[in-house]
C-alpha cells in the first residue's frame, strides 16, 4: 500500500445511484489512450461505460494496486472508498451509485529505473534493445542538432517518464532516463525490479497498437515522419473482422484458427509462446497492431526497422488450421517459414483446395495469386510467379523488391520517400516505374475489361451446367447446383431467357448451395472450375497481382465449366 500516492484521477460523472463488484470474467483491459510518452506513467481514464444496472469504469496506468473512490453530488461531500486497494484489474463495475456520483482512483507511484536496471536479468532483451533506433532517440544527431534535447515539447516521446516525479528531467540530471526504453512501453518498473517476484507490480507487457501510437502519430509531421497510427487505425488492420470475432467468441478453437491471421493478440501469443485458446479466451478482440509485424525489442539482418519477417519471398507457403491446432505445431510450422514474406503470414489462401465442399476459397489468397501456387493452373505448373512478385526482370533494372509493400505501403514520391504507408493502399505512382504510356489506374481498367467478361462467361456456363446437366437431386428452389454449401456470395443478373449478363459481389445472396450429400454428386470439373473462379475473385485485386496468372484462372475455369 505504500505505493499508493495521493494524486487522483477523476473518472466523470454520472446520474446513478453506491457499492461496488469485483471485475470478475471481463474482457481484458487494453490501453485505451493514445498518450505521447507511450505506456502512461500515471493512470489515465479509460471510460466509462453504462450497463443495465450501473457503470463500468476504465482506467490505464503501471502495474500494481489501485482503489476507487466515489463522490456524491455536491462539491462539500467526501470521497468515499468503494471496496479495498487491491484493484489490479484497472476496471470495476460498480452497481449502485449516487446520483451525480463522480468517481477518482488512486494507483502506485511512477518509479522509474531505466533500462540498465533490466539488464541483471533481461539481459537477452536489453542486449537486442539497444541495437534499435528506439536506444539513441535522445542522443540521434537530427535530435539534438534540432534543439529536442531541451525542448520540452520534444521530450515526453524522445524520454522516459518525462513529467512525471521520477522520470527525465535532463541530459545531466537523469542520463540514464535518455532515449526510448524499456519502461516507455511496460511503464514505471523500478518497483518491479526490486521485487521481481511479486506479480502484481509485474511490468504490462500491451500487445495493443495504442502503446506504439502514442508516439508514432500525426503530431509528427512536421519531421516527414507519417501519421502512422493514424493511417494504420483507418486500414483493415486497425479492427478485427466482425464475423472472425463471431467465430472467437463462440469456439476457442477459432481463437487459434482465425485468431492467428485475425486477432493481434492471438498472433502475438502465437509468436512468443502462448497457446492463444488457452490463454486467451477473453482476450481476442485486439486488431492487427504494430507488434504483430514489429518485433518491439530487436532489429534483425533483414530489417533496420524491427521486422519479424521478410519482405519478399517466392516459397510456396499457406498456413493450415492444423499449423495453429496447437502452439508446438505453429512453433515447428513457424520456425521452419521465418523466410516467408511477412504479409505471405496471413495473406495466404489456407490450405484451399478444389476439393472443398463447405465454403469457397477464403479472401486471403493473394501471396499464393503472387506467386502462382494455388489454382488448377498451378497444379501442372506450380510456380507461375507474374513480374508484380518481384523477381529480377528486364524492366529497365526496376523491380519489385519487397513485393506487396511496393504497391501497398509506398509514400513515394512524396517528399517522405522512404517512409511507408500504413494505410495499406494501392499506391498508383508506383507502377509508371515500369508501366509506360498509361497510368497504373488505367493498366488495370484495361486488365479488368478484359478480364470481366470471362467471369460472366464462365457464370453462363455453370448456370446452364446447373439448368440442364445437373443430377436431378440438385435442382430444387433456392438451391444453386454448382455453389458450396455456404454460397461464395457472387451474384448475377440475368436476361429474359435466363442468361447471365452480369455479375456482382456485394449483391444480396438469397439462395444456399447443395448440403454434404449434394456436393458429393457435383462432378469434379464443376468443383474445379468455381474454385478457380471464386480464387480470382476473392484475391480482390481484379488480376492486379498476377495478370497472366489471372488470366490463366479464369480461361480454366470457363473451359471446366463448359466441359
Ligand atoms: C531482479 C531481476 C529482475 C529485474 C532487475 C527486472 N526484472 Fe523484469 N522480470 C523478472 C522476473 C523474474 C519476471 C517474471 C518472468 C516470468 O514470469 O516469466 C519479470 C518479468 C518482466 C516482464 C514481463 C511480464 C509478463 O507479464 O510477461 C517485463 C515487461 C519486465 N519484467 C520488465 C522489466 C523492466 C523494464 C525492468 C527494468 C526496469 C526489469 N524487468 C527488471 C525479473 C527482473
Ligand atoms: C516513447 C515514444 C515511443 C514509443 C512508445 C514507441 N516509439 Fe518507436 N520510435 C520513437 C522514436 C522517437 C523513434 C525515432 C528514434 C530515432 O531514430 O532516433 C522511433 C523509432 C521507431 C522505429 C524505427 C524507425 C526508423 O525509421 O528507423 C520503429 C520501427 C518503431 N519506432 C516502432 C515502434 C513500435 C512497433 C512501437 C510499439 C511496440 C513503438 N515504436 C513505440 C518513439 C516511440
Ligand atoms: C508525439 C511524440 C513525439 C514528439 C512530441 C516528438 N517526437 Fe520526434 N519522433 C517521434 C517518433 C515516433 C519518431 C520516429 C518516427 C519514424 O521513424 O517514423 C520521431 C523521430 C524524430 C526524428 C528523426 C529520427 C532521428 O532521431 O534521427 C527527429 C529528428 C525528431 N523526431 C525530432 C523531434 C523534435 C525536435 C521534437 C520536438 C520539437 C520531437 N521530435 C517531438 C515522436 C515524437
Ligand atoms: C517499443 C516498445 C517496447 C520496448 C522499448 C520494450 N518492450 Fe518489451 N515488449 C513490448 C511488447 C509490445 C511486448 C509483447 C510482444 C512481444 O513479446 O514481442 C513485449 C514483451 C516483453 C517481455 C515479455 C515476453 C518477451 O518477449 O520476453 C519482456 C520480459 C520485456 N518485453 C522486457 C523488456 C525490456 C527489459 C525492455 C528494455 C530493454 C523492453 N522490454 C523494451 C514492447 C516493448
Ligand atoms: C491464414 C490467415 C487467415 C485465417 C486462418 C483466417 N483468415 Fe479470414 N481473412 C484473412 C485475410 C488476410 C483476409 C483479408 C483479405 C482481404 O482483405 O481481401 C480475411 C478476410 C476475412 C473475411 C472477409 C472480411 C471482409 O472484408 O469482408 C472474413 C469474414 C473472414 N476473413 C473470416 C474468417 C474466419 C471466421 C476465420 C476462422 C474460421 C478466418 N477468417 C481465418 C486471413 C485469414
Ligand atoms: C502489417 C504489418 C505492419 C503493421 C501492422 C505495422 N507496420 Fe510499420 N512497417 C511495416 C513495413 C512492411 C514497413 C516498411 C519496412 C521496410 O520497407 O523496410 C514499416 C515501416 C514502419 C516504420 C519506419 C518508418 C516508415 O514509415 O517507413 C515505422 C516507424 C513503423 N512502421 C511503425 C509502425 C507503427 C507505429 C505501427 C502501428 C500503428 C505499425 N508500424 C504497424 C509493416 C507494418
Ligand atoms: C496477422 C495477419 C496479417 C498480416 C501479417 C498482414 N495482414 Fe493484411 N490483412 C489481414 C486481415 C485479417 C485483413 C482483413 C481486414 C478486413 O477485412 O477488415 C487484412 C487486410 C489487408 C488489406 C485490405 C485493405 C483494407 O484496408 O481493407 C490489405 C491491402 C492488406 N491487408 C495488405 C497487407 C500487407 C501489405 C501486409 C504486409 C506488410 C499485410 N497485409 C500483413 C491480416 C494480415
Ligand atoms: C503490382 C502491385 C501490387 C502488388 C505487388 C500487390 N498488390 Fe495487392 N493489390 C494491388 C491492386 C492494384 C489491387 C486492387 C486495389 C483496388 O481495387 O483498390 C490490390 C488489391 C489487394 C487486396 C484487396 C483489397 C481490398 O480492398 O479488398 C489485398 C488484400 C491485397 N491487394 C494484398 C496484397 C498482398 C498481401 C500482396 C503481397 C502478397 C499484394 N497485395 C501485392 C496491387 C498490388
Ligand atoms: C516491376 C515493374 C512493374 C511495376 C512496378 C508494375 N508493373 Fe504491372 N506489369 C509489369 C510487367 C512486366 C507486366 C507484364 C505481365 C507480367 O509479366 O506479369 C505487367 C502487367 C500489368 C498488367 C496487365 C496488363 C497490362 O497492362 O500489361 C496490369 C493491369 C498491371 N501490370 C498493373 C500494374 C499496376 C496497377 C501497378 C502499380 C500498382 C503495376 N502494374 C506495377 C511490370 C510492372
Amino acid at each position: 500500500m505504500n505505493n499508493l500516492i495521493r494524486r487522483w484521477l477523476v473518472l466523470g460523472g454520472l446520474a446513478v445511484t453506491g457499492g461496488v463488484l469485483p471485475a470478475a470474467a471481463q474482457p481484458v483491459q487494453h490501453l485505451t489512450t493514445v498518450q505521447a510518452g507511450g505506456m502512461p506513467g500515471m493512470p489515465v481514464m479509460g471510460g466509462i461505460s453504462r450497463l443495465t444496472n450501473g457503470v463500468q469504469l476504465h482506467w490505464s496506468g503501471p502495474a500494481g494496486y489501485y482503489q476507487v473512490f466515489q463522490k456524491s453530488n455536491g462539491l462539500t461531500a467526501p470521497w468515499i472508498a468503494l471496496g479495498k486497494a487491491t484493484n489490479v484489474a484497472c476496471t470495476a463495475t460498480i452497481n449502485q451509485l449516487y446520483s451525480n456520483a463522480f468517481f477518482r482512483v488512486a494507483g502506485p507511484a511512477p518509479n522509474y529505473a531505466g533500462s540498465k536496471l533490466c539488464l541483471a536479468c533481461h539481459l537477452a532483451v536489453c542486449q537486442y534493445e539497444t541495437n534499435t533506433a528506439h536506444a539513441s532517440a535522445f542522443s540521434s544527431p537530427a535530435f539534438a542538432a534540432l534543439g529536442g534535447q531541451t525542448n520540452a515539447s520534444c521530450l515526453p516521446c524522445h524520454t522516459v517518464g518525462y513529467g512525471t516525479a521520477t522520470g527525465f528531467v535532463s541530459a545531466k540530471a537523469t542520463p540514464l532516463l535518455a532515449g526510448v526504453q524499456c519502461e516507455n512501453c511496460h511503464g514505471p518498473a523500478a518497483n518491479h525490479a526490486g521485487s521481481p517476484d511479486n506479480p502484481i507490480i509485474r511490468p504490462r507487457v500491451e500487445v495493443a497498437a495504442t502503446l506504439c501510437g502514442g508516439c508514432h502519430r500525426a503530431s509528427h509531421t512536421a519531421f516527414n515522419n507519417p501519421p502512422t497510427y493514424e493511417e494504420w487505425s483507418a486500414s483493415g488492420h486497425g479492427a478485427v473482422v466482425p464475423d472472425a470475432l463471431k467465430a472467437m467468441t463462440a469456439s476457442p478453437a477459432s481463437i487459434d484458427n482465425c485468431g492467428a491471421c485475425h486477432s493481434g493478440s492471438a498472433r502475438i501469443a502465437l509468436l512468443t509462446g502462448t497457446d492463444p485458446a488457452l490463454k486467451l479466451t477473453n482476450d481476442f478482440n485486439v486488431a492487427i497492431g504494430c507488434a504483430v509485424c514489429h518485433n518491439p525489442h530487436a532489429t534483425n539482418s533483414v530489417s533496420p526497422v524491427q521486422l519479424r519477417n521478410p519482405l519478399f519471398s517466392t516459397n510456396d507457403f499457406q498456413l493450415l488450421s492444423a499449423d495453429t491446432a496447437s502452439l508446438g505445431a505453429f512453433t515447428n510450422k513457424y520456425n521452419a517459414n521465418t523466410n516467408i514474406n511477412l504479409c505471405a503470414q496471413c495473406h495466404n489462401a489456407r490450405g484451399a483446395a478444389w476439393t472443398d465442399t463447405a465454403r469457397a476459397p477464403h479472401h486471403s489468397g493473394q501471396y499464393n495469386i503472387l506467386i502462382g501456387s494455388v489454382g488448377t493452373p498451378a497444379l501442372d505448373y506450380p510456380f507461375n510467379p507474374g513480374t508484380h512478385a518481384g523477381l529480377p526482370a528486364a524492366n529497365g533494372g526496376f523491380y519489385l523488391t519487397n513485393q506487396c509493400v511496393e504497391c501497398h505501403m509506398s509514400a513515394e514520391p512524396a517528399a517522405s520517400q522512404g517512409a511507408h504507408n500504413h494505410s495499406l493502399a494501392v499506391n498508383y505512382n508506383v507502377c509508371a516505374n515500369c508501366h509506360v504510356g498509361q497510368t497504373g489506374q488505367q493498366a488495370q481498367a484495361g486488365l479488368a475489361t478484359f478480364l470481366k467478361p470471362l467471369v460472366t462467361e464462365t457464370l453462363q456456363s455453370l448456370n446452364r451446367w446447373a439448368a440442364t446437366r445437373a443430377p436431378a437431386a440438385l435442382i430444387t428452389n433456392g438451391v444453386v447446383a454448382w455453389e458450396y454449401t455456404t454460397p461464395g456470395g457472387v451474384t448475377w443478373q440475368t436476361n429474359a431467357t435466363g442468361g447471365v449478363t452480369g455479375w456482382s459481389l456485394n449483391g444480396t445472396v438469397n439462395f444456399t448451395g447443395p448440403n454434404a450429400a449434394g456436393q458429393a454428386l457435383i462432378p469434379n470439373n464443376i468443383k474445379q472450375a468455381r474454385y478457380d473462379l471464386y480464387l480470382f475473385l476473392n484475391d480482390g485485386s481484379m488480376g492486379a497481382h498476377n495478370p497472366f496468372y489471372a488470366l490463366a484462372l479464369l480461361e480454366d475455369a470457363l473451359s471446366l465449366a463448359s466441359q
